[in-house]
């Protein structure tokens, strides 16, 4: 089953609100598939956003990242990366859609509380970069059947 990689950002859990947005993801359908908290450390920044090394804004980045414990989530199921962006909103909250987590809760690009992969790829680097092999799970809910179509 596809997987993307979640991170409540450091904003989210300081303003209390990974409870809902791990509700809102979570209600969609998409699975839980490994969830820990943790304190970045700038190595682990600097190689989870290494596609933006050089650009006006890393440093910054980083420093946010690290600022303050996040939690990493996996999430499972169909279209798992491009679902759980659509839920996230546009990078910008500004640019997001009410309805969305950024829309409904952010203000600002440099505190847009949630990071979600872009695609499948990325997805796959950034969970092993969180989670090592054992620590993501794969499980069946009596519930599958209302959620997808086996
Ligand atoms: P994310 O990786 O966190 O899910 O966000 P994203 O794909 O929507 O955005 P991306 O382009 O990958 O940028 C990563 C994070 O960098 C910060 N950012 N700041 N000041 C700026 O112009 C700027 N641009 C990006 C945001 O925190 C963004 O989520
Ligand atoms: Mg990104």
């Amino acid at each position: 089953m596809e997987k993307t990689l979640i991170l409540i950002k450091p904003d989210g859990v300081q303003r209390s609100l990974s409870g809902e947005i791990l509700t809102r993801l979570e209600k969609s359908g998409l699975k839980i598939s490994a969830l820990k908290l943790l304190h970045v450390n700038e190595k682990l920044a600097k190689e989870h956003y290494a596609e933006h090394e050089g650009k006006p804004f890393f440093g910054d980045l980083v420093s946010y990242i690290c600022s303050a414990p996040i939690i990493a989530i996996s999430l499972s199921g169909p279209n798992a990366v491009e679902k759980s962006r659509s839920l996230i909103g546009k990078t910008n909250p500004l640019e997001s859609e009410p309805g969305t987590i950024r829309g409904d809760f952010g203000l600002e690009i440099s505190r847009n509380l949630i990071h979600g992969s872009a695609s499948i790829d990325d997805a796959n680097r950034e969970l092993k970069i969180f989670f090592s092999e054992n620590e993501i799970i794969d499980y069946d809910k009596s519930t599958d059947s209302w959620v997808m179509e086996l």
